[in-house]
């Protein structure tokens, strides 16, 4: 190869470099110029920019002037003071009394009224002061016999003891004005009110006298209840008894007054050592 066409062959190359050299740089200027704004889009930008700070100047200045205003409020009416009237104020505890006095007089008369219900309500119900079944009379008397002589009924604060059937003419003569107690010996029954007729203590019997013997004062009573001795101002005060188609109904509802000092229908002395006392002292 000689140097013509050596010559020819390095400008061919240069020739293609330097073509190559231009088209690059033209594609980079496209390409900046592509991504990069115009002159009056900047000025756009830069005059809405400053709006927005002018705008939020102009906010902060308005929060600034709001905060530091001082709200200015009407002067508050004051109410001049005046001392209470001491005849209104009398008149107020007075009334206040009186209410109270009426309040608690109502809530006494209240319970006092429901406890009078509450009583009688029992008392037609059953329990002392009705009438209380004692149940079969040959059941009783057997419960008399089978408990020494002296049957003690609670429920109707009640001895029942055995009426002799011996005595009971003289029973007739001393108790027949008392119709519910003598039908109750006619039926072999005496029922006792257990409340000594002196001063009201509970009477109990006396085993081995068999007879009843008040612990408080000494009275003494024969086992149906006629006065032997003490300070008692008659015999045990009793009830009513009645026997319908063999059952024994005791009517605590009448108290009948005990026989007066000096009946004895039975004749019964003791029949062992008294409990308390002596008999006949008093
Ligand atoms: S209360 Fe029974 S004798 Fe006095």
């Amino acid at each position: 190869m000689n140097s013509t066409s050596i010559i020819t062959i390095a400008i061919a190359v240069l020739a293609v470099l330097g073509l190559g050299v231009v088209l690059t740089a033209t594609r980079r200027s496209d390409i900046k110029g592509v991504g990069s704004l115009s002159r009056e889009t900047r000025k756009r930008d830069r005059n809405a920019a400053k709006v927005a700070r002018n705008s939020s100047r102009d906010a902060e200045n308005l929060g600034v002037a709001s905060r530091s205003a001082v709200a200015v409020m009407p002067p508050a009416e004051i109410e001049t003071w005046v001392a209470p009237d001491a005849e209104a104020l009398g008149e107020t505890r007075r009334a206040f009394l009186n209410r109270a006095t009426v309040t608690l007089m109502s809530a006494s008369l209240g319970g006092f009224a429901a406890a009078l219900i509450a009583f009688l309500w029992k008392g037609a119900e059953g329990g002392f002061g009705s009438k209380i079944n004692a149940g079969k009379i040959d059941d009783v008397i057997g419960q008399i016999r089978s408990a020494g002589g002296f049957l003690y009924l609670p429920e109707a604060r009640s001895w029942v003891t055995e009426y002799p059937k011996e005595a009971i003419s003289k029973a007739e003569v001393a108790y027949g004005k008392q119709g519910a107690v003598f039908a109750g010996m006619n039926a072999g029954v005496v029922a006792l009110y257990q409340k000594c007729p002196h001063l009201g203590c509970r009477v109990p019997n006396c085993t081995t006298s068999q007879w009843f013997e008040c612990p408080c004062h000494g009275s003494q009573y024969n086992r149906v209840g006629e006065k032997k001795g003490g300070p008692a101002p008659r015999g045990m005060d009793r009830f009513g008894v009645s026997v319908n188609n063999g059952m024994m109904v005791i009517d605590t509802g009448a108290v009948f007054g005990g026989p007066p000092i000096g009946t004895n229908t039975t004749g019964q002395e003791a029949e062992g050592p008294h409990c308390v006392g002596g008999a006949g002292k008093h």
